[in-house]
C-alpha cells in the first residue's frame, strides 16, 4: 500500500480565502454551509496504482487539462507512483485504461544551458527527464503545482481551451537564461507527422501534429500556440533528437517507419534573458481546427496572462457545479467527506466540451468528446450527471445523437475525434432510455429513437467500434454463439455471454422508449428480445472453486450455433481464477472483464424471472451474498456496482446497505491508491457519491434503490427547476452500526417501497429514513420491490 498523500494546503488556502473570505479548513464536524467544499476535493486520489486519475488543472468538462507528464503508468499524464517529469502538456483524459491519452505538445523549462551552450541543454524526453519532489505537489480544482530538482517550480491552471503555466526558477542556476521548448510528441508517442515554427521576433511557438487515439481507430490533427510573458526574448530556434540550432525557424517531421518514437522528439524553443522576479508565464492555446484557432482560443480566454485570476475563475466554476449538493456532515470523518466530494469532482472531468472544435462536420449541435467509454459511464457517471448537472447531460446526449447523424451509429466509446472500441453491447441505448425516462430536455427523440433502433437492427461493417456484432444470430437464435458465423461484419468474436446479456438489456431499453412513444409493435418485439439472456443459462451448470463445490447450480455458459453447450468455468476471469484473461483481445474468452458468476446476475429489467430461475428469493440472496463474500467480485470493474444493491430485488434492502459499507471505505479512501481499478472518467467517483447519497439509480430505468445516506442528510438542488430533494436519516449513526431502514416517509407519508422514481428529483421533496441496528421488515414485501418484467412469484 502506498503512503497517504501529504498535501500542502497553504497555497490553496490563500486563494480560497481571497475568494470566499474566511475558510474553516479541517473543521471535522462542520456542515457544508460553514466550509469550502473545494477543500474536500483531493485530485490526487486515484493517481497511483493504476487509478489513472487526472490530477491536474481543468474546468468542469474542459478541453484543456494541464498537468506534469511523468514517465511510468502515465495514462493521465501525472501518476503519483513515478519519479521523473518530462514535460507539461495541455490535454488529457482521466482514469482511462487504454494507452496513455493525448498529452500532445508538452513544453518543458530549463533555467539555463550549461556553459550557456544551447546544445548542452537537454532535448529528448529521456535526456530532459527530471526528478520531481514528492512533497511539492499541490493539486486543487483548477490548479496544479510541482517542483523539479532542476530548480524549476511549475504551476498551472486552465480555461476551457488554453493552459497557463507559471515557472519559477529558484536561482540555483549561475546565470538565469531560461529555455522553454515544445515537443511535437504525445504521451502514447503516436505522432505520424508534425510541424513546428517559432517566430524569432516574438518567441511565439506554433505547430501541429497528426496523432492516434488511445483506444480507437483512425487519427486526429491537433494544433498549438504558445506565447510567453515575463522575460525578454534572447534567442529562438529548433531542436531535433539531441541537437538545437538558433538559426532555423521551423521543423517539419514525418515518421518514416524507421524512426523510433523516442527519436521523433523534436520541436522549437525560445530562450530568454533573466526574468524579473525569476518568474515566467507560458500560455498555450490548443485547437483541433487550425493554428489560428489555437492562438485565438488563448487570446480570447486569457488576454492578460492573469494566473491568479484564472485560478479563481476555475475554482468558482467548480464550486458552482458542486454547490448543488449539500450535506449535513455532522460526525462524518474528514476522510469520508473527501472521498465523497472528490468523487463528485472526478465525475465532471469528462466528457469534454469540444463544441466549435470539431473539424469533421458542420453542425449547430454541441460536440462533446471523451465518452471514455460508455460501457463504463452508463452505470453511474451519467446517472449522477443527470442529478447534478442535467443541462450538461442534455448537451452530451444531443452530441451523441449528432454523432449518430453524421457518422451513422451512436458510439460506445469515443476519444480525440475518433471511434473507440466497443466492449459489450450498444450501451448508448441505455443512456438514451435513461435520459428519456428522466425527461432530460432538448433531445431530438425522433432521431435518437432511430439511432437506438439502428443499433438493434443493422450490423455495421466493423462492429468493434460501433453497433453490435452477430445481429443475425441475435435475431434468429436469440443468443450470440461462441462459434458465431457472421459474414455480415467484422469484429472480435469473443464475449458471447456478456454481449448476449448486454444486448438483451439494450433491447429492453429500446422497448421502454418504444412504449412511451406509442410504438406498440416495436415495444413487443424488443421486450421479447430482452428475454434472450435466459438462452445462455445452463440450468445444471455447477461451480467449484479450488475443487470445492460452491453449492450453487445454474450459470450462464457459452453455447454453439447448433444449440449445444460449450464450457467456461463460472469463476474464470474473477479475481479467483485467471482474472486478467478476459480483456478486449482475440483470445479474450466468453465474458468481458468479469466471470460468468458475475454476468449471471445481469438481467436488471427482469429480476423477477432471474430470481425464480436461480431458485427463489432466499437462494438468490444466498448466491448474491456468496458473490460478495467469496472474493469472486472485484468492485473495480463497473459491472460490480449494481450487484451491491440487487438485494433489494430479493426483498433484503438491508443487505444492500450492508455491502455498500463493506466496500466503502475499505476500497475507496483518500490515499493516492484509494480507488479500486481505473477511475474510467469518474466511474469509481460517481459510484461512491451515489452510494453515499443513498439512492442507487438502476441505469436505463426510472428506478432508484433506497439505502441510507452516509450523512445525516443530503440535499440536491435541481439546477433546472430549483427544487430541492432531501434524503434525511433519523437516528443517524456516524459509526454506521445503525444502517438499517426501519420505516420511511416520503413527503410526510409512509413509504414502504424500497425504491422511488426520478420525480423525486424533478419535483423536490423529503425522504425520511428512520434507522436502526437491525434489519427490519421495511421494503421486504413483494409489493415493495422494484419493477420487473415478470412477476416475483
Ligand atoms: C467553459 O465552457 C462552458 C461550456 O462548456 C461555459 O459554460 C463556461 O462559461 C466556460 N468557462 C469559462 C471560464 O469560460
Ligand atoms: C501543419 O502545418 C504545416 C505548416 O504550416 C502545414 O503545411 C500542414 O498542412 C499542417 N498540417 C495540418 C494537419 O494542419
Ligand atoms: C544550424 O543551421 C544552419 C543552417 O541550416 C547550419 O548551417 C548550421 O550548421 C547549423 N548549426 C548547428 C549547430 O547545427
Ligand atoms: C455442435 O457444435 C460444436 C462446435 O462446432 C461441436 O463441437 C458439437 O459436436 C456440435 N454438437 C452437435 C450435437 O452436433
Ligand atoms: C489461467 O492461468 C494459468 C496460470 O496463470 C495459466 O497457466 C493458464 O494458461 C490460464 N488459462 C487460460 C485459459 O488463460
Ligand atoms: C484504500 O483503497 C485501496 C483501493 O481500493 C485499497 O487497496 C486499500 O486497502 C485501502 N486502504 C485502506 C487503509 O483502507
Amino acid at each position: 500500500m502506498l503512503p497517504r498523500v501529504f498535501r500542502s494546503h497553504v497555497k490553496a488556502l490563500a486563494i480560497a480565502t481571497a475568494l470566499y473570505g474566511s475558510v474553516a479548513l479541517g473543521a471535522q464536524d462542520a456542515s457544508t454551509d460553514k466550509i469550502d467544499i473545494l477543500d474536500y476535493v483531493d485530485p490526487l486520489i486515484g493517481t497511483a496504482n493504476g487509478g489513472h486519475v487526472f490530477a491536474g488543472a481543468t474546468l468542469p468538462f474542459g478541453m484543456a487539462k494541464a498537468v506534469a507528464d511523468t514517465q511510468g503508468e502515465n495514462q493521465a499524464g501525472f501518476a503519483w507512483d513515478t519519479s521523473v517529469v518530462t514535460g507539461f502538456s495541455h490535454m488529457h483524459d482521466s482514469g482511462t485504461g487504454g494507452s496513455p491519452s493525448l498529452g500532445n505538445f508538452p513544453i518543458f523549462a530549463q533555467p539555463s544551458c550549461p556553459n550557456d551552450d544551447i546544445n548542452q541543454c537537454k532535448w529528448q524526453q529521456n535526456d530532459r527527464a527530471v526528478a520531481w519532489e514528492k512533497d511539492s505537489v499541490v493539486a486543487d480544482p483548477g490548479y496544479f503545482s510541482i517542483s523539479l530538482t532542476n530548480g524549476v517550480k511549475a504551476e498551472m491552471t486552465t480555461t476551457n481551451r488554453s493552459a497557463l503555466y507559471r515557472f519559477t526558477f529558484d536561482g540555483s542556476a549561475e546565470s538565469l537564461s531560461p529555455v522553454i521548448l515544445v515537443d511535437l510528441m504525445d504521451l502514447p508517442q503516436s505522432r505520424s507527422s508534425g510541424h513546428a515554427s517559432v517566430n524569432p521576433n516574438t518567441g511565439r511557438l506554433t505547430g501541429n501534429g497528426t496523432f492516434s487515439p488511445s483506444f480507437g481507430i483512425g487519427s486526429y490533427n491537433l494544433h498549438f500556440c504558445v506565447d510567453f510573458k515575463g522575460a525578454d526574448l534572447r534567442n529562438t530556434g529548433v531542436w531535433s533528437r539531441n541537437r538545437a540550432n538558433y538559426t532555423v525557424e521551423n521543423v517539419m517531421l514525418t515518421a518514416d517507419g524507421t524512426d523510433s518514437a523516442a527519436t521523433l522528439s523534436a520541436g522549437t524553443f525560445a530562450q530568454f534573458k533573466s526574468p524579473e522576479n525569476k518568474e515566467m508565464l507560458a500560455r498555450v492555446g490548443v485547437s483541433f481546427m487550425d493554428v489560428n484557432q489555437a492562438c485565438a482560443n488563448a487570446e480570447q480566454e486569457q488576454p492578460h496572462f492573469d494566473f491568479d485570476g484564472t485560478v479563481a475563475v476555475a475554482k468558482s466554476a467548480w464550486k458552482t457545479k458542486l454547490d448543488v449538493i449539500s450535506v449535513d456532515a455532522e460526525g462524518v470523518s474528514k476522510d469520508l467527506q473527501e472521498v465523497f466530494w472528490s468523487g463528485a469532482y472526478r465525475t465532471m472531468i469528462s466528457p469534454q466540451d469540444y463544441t466549435g472544435e470539431n473539424p469533421l462536420w458542420q453542425s449547430d449541435e454541441p460536440y462533446y468528446d471523451s465518452y471514455y467509454c460508455i460501457w463504463d459511464s452508463y452505470r453511474s457517471i451519467h446517472p449522477l450527471l443527470t442529478l447534478l448537472d442535467p443541462l450538461s447531460q442534455s448537451l452530451m446526449m444531443r452530441s451523441l445523437v449528432d454523432i449518430y447523424r453524421n457518422e451513422g451509429f451512436l458510439p460506445d466509446c469515443r476519444m480525440s475525434l475518433c471511434k473507440g472500441y466497443t466492449q459489450g453491447g450498444s450501451n448508448a441505448d441505455v443512456l438514451m432510455a435513461d435520459a428519456f425516462l428522466k425527461k432530460v430536455p432538448g433531445i431530438d427523440w425522433d432521431t435518437a429513437y432511430e439511432a437506438v433502433v439502428k443499433d438493434a437492427e443493422v450490423e455495421p461493417e466493423n462492429w468493434d467500434i460501433e453497433g453490435r456484432g452477430g445481429l443475425h444470430s441475435w435475431k434468429d437464435l436469440g443468443f450470440i454463439p461462441t462459434d458465431d458465423y457472421d459474414p455480415y461484419g467484422t469484429g472480435t468474436h469473443t464475449r458471447s455471454i456478456s454481449r448476449t446479456v448486454e444486448y438483451a438489456y439494450n433491447d429492453f431499453c429500446i422497448a421502454e422508449i418504444a412504449k412511451a412513444r406509442g410504438k406498440e409493435a416495436d415495444y413487443e418485439k424488443y421486450l421479447a428480445r430482452s428475454g434472450n439472456w435466459i438462452n445462455m443459462f445452463k440450468a445444471n451448470q455447477k461451480s467449484s472453486i479450488n475443487g470445492v463445490d460452491t453449492g450453487f447450480t445454474g450459470f450462464l455458459q457459452p453455447r454453439y450455433m447448433n444449440g449445444t453447450w460449450g464450457s467456461q468455468d463460472p469463476s474464470f476471469c474473477s479475481p479467483l481464477l485467471n482474472f486478467t484473461s478476459c480483456y478486449l483481445n482475440p483470445t479474450g474468452h466468453e465474458t468481458y472483464e468479469g466471470s460468468a458468476w458475475l454476468y449471471t446476475f445481469y438481467a436488471p429489467h427482469d429480476m423477477g424471472s432471474l430470481i425464480k430461475t436461480l431458485g427463489g428469493a432466499e437462494e438468490f440472496t444466498k448466491r448474491l451474498t456468496f458473490l460478495h463474500e467469496s472474493g469472486l467480485l472485484y468492485v473495480g470493474d463497473e459491472q460490480a456496482f449494481l450487484t451491491i444493491f440487487q438485494f433489494h430485488y430479493s426483498g433484503r434492502p438491508a443487505l444492500s446497505a450492508k455491502y455498500s459499507h463493506f466496500y466503502i471505505p475499505s476500497q475507496f479512501n483518500t490515499t493516492t491508491a484509494g480507488i479500486a481499478g481505473n477511475d474510467d472518467s469518474g466511474a469509481m467517483g460517481s459510484f461512491v457519491v451515489l452510494s453515499m447519497m443513498g439512492l442507487w439509480p438502476v441505469p436505463g430505468q426510472d428506478v432508484y434503490l433506497i439505502t441510507p445516506p452516509y450523512f445525516k442528510e443530503v440535499s440536491i438542488t435541481n439546477p433546472i427547476s430549483g427544487k430541492v430533494s432531501t434524503i434525511r436519516n433519523v437516528n443517524f449513526d456516524p459509526g454506521y452500526k445503525s444502517i438499517y431502514i426501519q420505516t420511511a416517509k416520503l413527503n410526510g407519508k409512509p413509504w414502504s417501497k424500497n425504491w422511488l422514481t426520478h420525480d423525486f428529483f424533478i419535483e423536490g421533496g423529503v425522504l425520511e429514513l428512520e434507522l436502526g441496528e437491525k434489519e427490519s421488515e421495511w421494503g421486504t414485501h413483494v409489493e415493495d420491490l422494484p419493477p420487473s418484467v415478470s412477476s416475483y412469484q
